[in-house]
């Protein structure tokens, strides 16, 4: 293992590992993130060894297993270099295939490509539409390298930025080319990252710690995860060049306790960097001295807030408190503390590589670069996806995410996490920024997206969030803890059918005293998904409240399942799937529910042969009363009448 212990040390042993790499030697690379390890990547890759050794190429070709490739939903992937060939949804089974057709006769496994809409396959990653319009500039390695080996990061150019910024800048110039490149922060609010670490390292005090705000508690976000998991070495690096500027020698990462694969990464890359002289005294021989410990999160999403997660660093419960002085200056033991979130520290190399203008001209105005987001919901290619700021929200929905799935129509699209708001279809051309997406009533936040189609009631989304919010209020300060709670019950009253005249304007009292009133973000934008769902589809709390009618028919309690006698043709499969025996009728009687005994579960309406398609969903109107001849319910249509 080499030692590292000077930036010509560190360009010879690239140029070591480059040599002993033949880049037109096939790799097959086998993405063992979380997403592809729960499909069964572990096998995959384990059936490849053997299926390679078996016939014979094992110095022939090269197995890598790999970060997340962003397109999990496809898991397990495998891709294979130098050409790139792109295999989704690859069970062990396959592996045989891949070899015997791709390895050994150079010939695709057709049934394991991409297939376009039009039935087109498609061979490589590069051109599938989900990565074809995406900017992987952060994100890009990750499916590049083993996650678990610092030669494969070395190998790309890995601490070249690091080097560059020991050896070749003092520490005022990398904060200025920061500050030029207009990094916002990628975690939340956007602040302006050379501002916050200026600060910390104008802040008086000695000691002074930089830290990876790795705890990522949005439903449905997993960006950092991925980065952290696939490319930890990324994230370090990026923060040793924050502490060189700032002037800290002691760095913690804080890693939410339900990441146990970026944990270990994490780990294995902090080791390895440790034996390179990468980290810890004098790195590179820099005479810089910088190290990091690891602080697991108690799964806590309030433990993300700046000043909850540094109380919890210090070993005390993870709760907020009044920021009368920043962090920035105040922050771990009352101590300066600069915290960035993962992608922000993962850009800080190629800000410092490629320069500041590289950076500033990617992006809008007012937010440069790209960013990463999880894009969820209700659309047809899920995943993490990479694109320069000022993307359409179409774009991103339609031409990465490929549209709304079933044909359904697109109705708004939820950014910012809990505590960000919705955005109508009239914005899908809007280019999103940090600012673009504050003006429609939302935010960035890390960069959750959730898509809802046709079928999503708007109240019942708030509802959802704000019961999130409010499970996950600390319960410190009295506006977050009891006014969530009571815009929770009012919300819960008005998805069950109870709601009340005057509910809308309650709703928007409490969310202004919450949001003015709250110790911390969590309080203080929490009213967003229901202020944001009033104000774009005020008209469905109106249909709630005043017809008892979910339009979207969502709300359990305001929908009633019903069988169109005229369509019934009393096949019996609704009646043997009920799970309550709620269906009644026989083979040539049509069938009818129970409304008393319905549970409303939608087995019915989910196995009624679409032939037939005679489940219906109402809500707002009265089920009609089944057809009695004599006593008995109406019989198969021509026979009863
Ligand atoms: C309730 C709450 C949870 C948060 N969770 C996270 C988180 O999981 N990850 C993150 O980077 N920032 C989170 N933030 C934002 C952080 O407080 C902080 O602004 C951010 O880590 C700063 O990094 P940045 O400047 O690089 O964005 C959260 C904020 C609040 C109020
Ligand atoms: S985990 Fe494999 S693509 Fe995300």
């Amino acid at each position: 293992m080499p030692r590292l212990s000077s930036a010509t040390d560190l360009e010879r042993f690239r140029q070591e590992i480059l040599a002993r790499r033949d880049p037109n030697k096939p790799c097959v690379t086998i993405c063992s993130g979380t997403g592809c390890h729960a499909y069964g990547s572990e096998k995959v890759s384990q059936a490849f060894t053997k299926e390679i050794q078996r016939n014979g190429l094992q110095e022939k070709v090269d197995i890598r297993r790999t970060g997340c490739h962003g397109f999990c939903e496809r898991g397990t992937i495998v891709v294979i270099f130098p050409e790139e060939i792109c295999y989704l949804r690859v069970k062990p089974d396959d592996v045989s295939a891949i070899v015997s057709t791709t390895l050994v006769e150079n010939k695709m496994v057709d049934r394991l490509l991409y297939e376009d809409g039009n039935g087109q396959k498609i061979v490589h990653e590069g051109e599938i539409p989900f990565y074809k319009h995406q900017s992987r500039v952060v994100f890009g390695e990750n499916r590049l390298i083993d996650p678990k080996s610092i030669d494969d990061y070395i190998a790309l150019g890995g601490y070249n930025a690091l080097a560059k910024a020991l050896f070749e800048m003092t520490p005022e110039q990398v904060l200025e080319e920061v500050k030029k490149a207009n990094l916002r922060g990628r975690g939340g609010g956007g602040f302006p990252t050379g501002r916050k670490w200026e600060t910390t390292r104008n802040a008086p005090g000695e000691i002074k710690y930089v830290i990876v705000n790795a705890d990522e508690g949005d439903p449905g976000a997993y960006m950092d995860r991925s980065l952290l998991e696939g490319n930890p070495l990324s994230v370090l690096e990026g923060l040793i060049i924050g502490a060189y500027a700032i002037g800290s020698h002691q760095g913690f990462v804080y890693v939410r306790q339900e990441y146990p694969l970026a944990v270990e990464n994490l780990n294995v890359a902090l080791k390895q960097a440790r034996d390179y002289g990468l980290l810890g005294q004098n790195i590179l021989g820099s005479g810089f001295d910088f190290d990091v410990e690891v602080h697991r999160g108690a799964g806590a999403f309030v433990s993300g807030e700046s000043s909850a997660l540094m109380t919890a660093i210090e070993g005390r419960v993870g709760e907020p408190r009044p920021k009368y002085i920043r962090t920035a200056v105040s922050g771990i033991w009352e101590r300066p503390s600069n915290l960035n979130n993962v992608e922000t520290w993962a850009t800080v190399p190629l800000i410092i590589n490629k320069g500041a203008e590289w950076f500033t001209s990617i992006g809008t105005e007012g937010s440069k670069g790209t960013k990463i987001f999880s894009l969820v919901g209700k659309v047809n290619n899920t995943g993490l996806v990479e694109v320069p700021m000022g993307m359409t929200l179409r774009e991103i929905i339609f031409d990465i995410g490929g549209g709304i799935p079933q044909g359904k129509k697109f109705k708004a699209v939820q950014t910012g996490g809990p505590s960000g708001g919705v955005i109508p279809e009239k914005f899908l051309d809007l280019p999103i920024d940090f600012d673009e997406l504050t003006k429609a009533g939302s935010m960035m936040g890390s960069g959750g997206m959730i898509v809802m189609d046709e079928d999503t009631c708007m109240v019942d989304i708030a509802r959802y969030f704000l019961n999130f919010l409010a499970e996950e209020s600390c319960g410190k300060c009295i506006p977050c803890r009891e006014g969530i709670y009571q815009m929770l019950k009012i919300l819960n009253r008005i998805c069950e059918g109870k709601g009340e005249e005057g509910d809308i304007e309650l709703l928007k009292e409490i969310s202004e005293v919450v949001r003015d009133a709250s110790l911390c973000a969590l309080g203080q934008t929490a009213p967003n998904p229901v202020l944001s769902t009033i104000k774009y589809f005020r008209d469905e709390y109106e249909s709630h409240i005043e017809e008892k009618r979910c339009p979207a028919l969502a709300c359990k309690a305001l929908i009633s399942y019903y069988i169109e006698p005229e369509k019934c043709q009393a096949c019996l499969i609704c009646l043997r799937n009920c799970p309550v025996e709620a269906i009644t009728g026989g083979k040539n009687i049509i069938h009818v529910i129970n409304q008393d005994k319905c549970t409303k579960c939608g087995t019915c309406l989910e196995v009624c042969p679409p032939r037939f398609g005679a489940v219906t969903t109402l809500s707002g109107v009265k089920v009609p009363e089944p057809v009695l001849v004599g006593t008995e319910v109406i019989r198969k249509r021509g026979e009863g009448k």
